[in-house]
């Protein structure tokens, strides 16, 4: 089947890196002679029949700039029959012979449902947290590290100045990739991950050891999801978004409570929230964004439905979409003794 409408949606959170894709993704579908609907804020743009033509008008200039302009929400189609039925109406009304969603594994995960219901789909991955299983890499991450490094340097000066403790906390939900990697590349004095629990006694050991070597000022990066020993996860409010996910943030603020009150050194906490998700992409995103949407826009042109973009090694290779949805992929605990040698 020739494919003559092509629709393309970003859902879930942000991250530098969409409109590469979008643009990407715009263009070469273009030059096969193909139109570009854009729907617009996710999925929920395809139960409202929400869209805007892509053309090489409107995806001119985008290539440096944050965010999606198709807009972006946490829509769970499949959470009201009736929504899901609207947007299987929708994607006949639009005419639309096939679909990219670009998005986690809440978007990627409704794209697997519109599959098993027999629509034409090429999933797009993308996490700032680097979570996503069969794919080395997402978009976002490379830009939220660099954020994050950078934070963590400035840190540095006035941890020093002020012989304080400073917590970062920084995103990463399920896993710890940020603060690894920004740990690491930030010369973090000790780095907590969700997927090793906090011990509270170790961490406030490895600040004291540092005093008394004369280092009177730590470093500690922690991500938003890291649990303390016999603890739950530390949340912000009690909501829920429509895929279950709880808002999270404050472990920083308990952990750098804590850390006063065990050690007696003075402590300041920092989140960086939102920040790393905003602003420009780096020259890699861009790069992963632009390869990702041309080899989507490919696949479709195969035929090959059903299907997601990954990065593997530094090619990229097509895997079916299940495979980006199934198990997280958590941090690399080699990678992670690694950062340990540091600690302290
Ligand atoms: O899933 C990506 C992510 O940035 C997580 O690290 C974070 O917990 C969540 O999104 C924040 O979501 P929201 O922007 O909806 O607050």
């Amino acid at each position: 089947m020739t494919v003559r409408r092509l629709g393309v949606l970003t859902g879930g959170g942000d991250c530098p890196g969409l409109n590469p894709v979008i643009r990407a993704v715009t263009r070469r579908a273009i030059q096969a002679g193909i139109t570009v609907v854009g729907i617009r804020n996710g999925w929920k743009g395809l139960i409202q029949a929400d869209t805007i033509p892509l053309t090489l008008e409107s995806v001119s200039g985008i290539l440096h700039r944050g965010g999606t302009i198709l807009g972006t929400s946490r829509t769970n189609p499949y959470k009201k029959p009736e929504d899901a039925k609207r947007v299987m109406e929708n994607i006949r009304k639009l005419q639309l012979d096939a679909l990219i969603p670009i998005g986690g594994e809440d978007t990627l995960g409704v794209a697997t449902k519109l599959k098993k219901d027999g629509q034409k789909v090429v999933g797009v991955p993308k996490t700032i947290d680097n979570d996503l299983s069969a794919t080395d890499f997402t978009f976002g991450f490379d830009t939220a590290v660099n954020i994050a490094m950078e934070a963590i340097d400035r840190l540095h000066t006035t941890a020093e100045s002020h012989h304080r403790i400073m917590v970062a906390e920084v995103m990463g939900r399920h896993a710890g990739w940020i603060a690894t990697y920004a740990g690491i590349a930030g010369g973090a004095d000790v780095i907590l991950i969700p997927e090793e629990p906090i011990d509270l006694d170790a961490v406030c050991e490895i600040i004291r050891k540092r005093h008394a070597r004369g280092k009177d000022f730590s470093i500690v990066v922690v991500a938003e999801g890291a649990q303390f020993k016999d603890k739950h996860l530390v949340t912000a409010e009690g909501k829920l978004d429509e895929f279950g996910h709880v808002r999270l943030g404050g472990i920083g603020d308990q952990l750098g409570k804590l850390i006063e009150q065990r050690t007696g050194y003075e402590t300041r906490v920092t989140v960086l929230g939102h920040i790393q998700r905003g602003g420009s992409p780096t020259a890699f995103d861009r790069v992963l964004g632009t390869r990702f949407g041309i080899r989507a826009v490919e696949l479709v042109l195969a035929g090959q439905f059903g299907t997601m973009v990954s990065l593997q090694g530094n090619k990229i290779v097509a895997v079916p979409l299940e495979e980006g949805t199934g198990a997280l992929k958590t941090v690399d605990m080699e990678l992670y003794n690694l950062s340990k040698i540091f600690f302290g």
